[in-house]
């Protein structure tokens, strides 16, 4: 595979504009400001984002360079700020990229200021969002015309890769570019792409086990990010999503959004491993716990039918809980491990019961644009939870980072001065 070769599309005499402001339509300052993550800045989120002022990023044949109106917030980034598991910078200098620096982001509404000279059915001037799917084009397995999110070259953008929707101007391969829908602000049209493109993914990615009128749907977090794409999802396909949350008021923003009910987790306390084969009483009390909780979720449906989908992302916490509620011949669904990444499976009543435990990532672009036309025809709502300034960016991740105040999405103004700014 070729490494991207890039230029400046710098315009000369153009200089850094303050955020809250845009230079003309197409013409590029040499720098802009952005909120950077350094390595020796790793841990805490709040301290590990600083502003700076940085090089415009240059952009190669096949990329797009787009004015940040506003920037969504998304978990990635605190796992960024934090250098764990993956410590960003020291993975793209191995590839070759000259960084010392991360600029995040992965969700982004913004207006295209340059085109790379490949790059067709993009203009200069357009209103769009982002999704946040990358990968290289000649990737072998993508040139056989198979899922590209599963290619060695699939990252994420703005997490793996640099100058992500965290600096005035980000950069983007052009088939990322989706059109904005207008009926939404710039800030809420950059809340959900990440996240609702992700819960698309799951629900209608895995043939066999795609999301079905009449299905249960088991939502975690279902007041969050994830969560309220995942609820609103499911309601739409005909199904009928319960979610679990750690409070009423999350129970009730889920369902403000779709969900037919909801479980306080913190009703039980059998997470994490449960006791192993060898002790039958340990078992026993765990496997009642498993099924209180999996008759809560009938009282929820009003009749004896277990999910056919879990939507999962705590991982550690929940994996045991989430197989043993799943239906037979059901799908465990999961992108992250919130919680850790040590979770255990019974075999015996995966094999017997015929489950099946998938991961899932990303977004292709198949999925990206379904979801964006569902955004666009009104049919989902972005759930923009709350609009932050840019230089709230780290404390915004740092509280995500601890769990507070989760309802919906997040979105940071960059060159958007107005929170409702953006409505066509
Ligand atoms: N692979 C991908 O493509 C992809 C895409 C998007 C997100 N993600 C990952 O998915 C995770 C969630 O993202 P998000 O945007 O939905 O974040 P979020 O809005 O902050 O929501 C996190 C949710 O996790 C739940 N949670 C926290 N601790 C829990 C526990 N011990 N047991 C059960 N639930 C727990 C919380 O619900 P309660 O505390 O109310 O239960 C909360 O709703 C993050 O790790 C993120 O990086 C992965």
């Amino acid at each position: 595979m070729s490494a991207v070769e890039r230029r400046p599309v710098v315009t000369a005499g153009v200089e850094a504009v303050p955020v809250g402001e845009l230079p003309p339509v197409g013409r590029v300052p040499s720098h802009m400001h952005a909120q950077v993550v350094r390595p020796d800045r790793y841990g805490d989120p709040a301290t590990a984002f600083a502003p700076e002022l940085v090089p415009t990023p240059p952009i190669g044949p096949d990329e797009v360079l787009i004015a940040v109106m506003a920037a969504g917030i998304n978990y990635n980034n605190v796992w960024a700020a934090r250098g764990y598991p993956v410590d960003q910078v020291a993975v793209r200098r191995k590839r070759g990229e000259t960084e010392d620096f991360h600029v995040g982001g992965s969700d982004a509404s913004g207006i295209v200021y340059a085109v790379g000279e490949d790059v067709t059915g993009v203009e200069v001037g357009q209103h769009v969002v982002t999704h946040p799917g990358w990968w290289e084009a000649d990737d072998p397995w993508v040139r056989e015309g198979r899922d590209p999110m599963i290619a060695n070259s699939a990252r994420i953008y703005g997490y793996d890769t640099n100058y992500g929707s965290f600096g005035q101007f980000t950069r983007v391969q052009a088939h990322q570019v989706l059109p904005k829908a207008e009926h939404l602000s710039w800030a809420e049209a950059a809340a959900p792409t990440l996240v609702g493109t992700t819960a698309y993914r799951m629900l209608h990615g895995f043939a066999g086990n795609t999301v079905e009128p009449g299905d249960v749907v088991l939502v975690w977090g279902g007041s969050g990010g994830l969560g309220t794409q995942a609820i609103q999802l499911a309601r739409l396909a005909g199904a009928t999503p319960v979610a679990v949350v750690s409070d009423p008021d999350r129970g009730a923003y889920a369902e403000k959004f779709g969900a037919a009910g909801w479980i306080n987790r913190r009703e039980f306390d059998h997470w994490g491993i449960p006791p192993l084969v060898d002790d039958k009483a340990g078992q026993k009390q765990w496997t009642g716990q498993a099924r209180a909780f999996g008759k809560r979720i009938w009282d929820i449906v009003g009749e004896r039918k277990d999910p056919a989908i879990v939507f999962e992302h705590p991982g550690a916490a929940t994996i045991p809980t989430s197989i043993f509620v799943c239906r037979p011949g059901g799908m465990v669904v999961i992108c992250a491990g919130t919680t850790g990444y040590d979770a255990m499976v019974d075999l015996r009543y995966h094999w017997t019961r015929q489950k099946r435990l998938q991961g899932s990532h990303g977004t292709n672009d198949a999925q990206a644009t379904a979801y964006n036309d569902l955004v666009r025809d009104r049919k989902i709502d972005p759930v923009l939870g709350r609009t932050i300034a840019f230089d709230q960016i780290g404390a915004a991740h740092a509280a995500m980072g601890r769990g507070e105040d989760v309802f919906g999405n997040i979105s940071a103004l960059v060159g958007s001065a107005a929170p409702d700014a953006g409505r066509a």
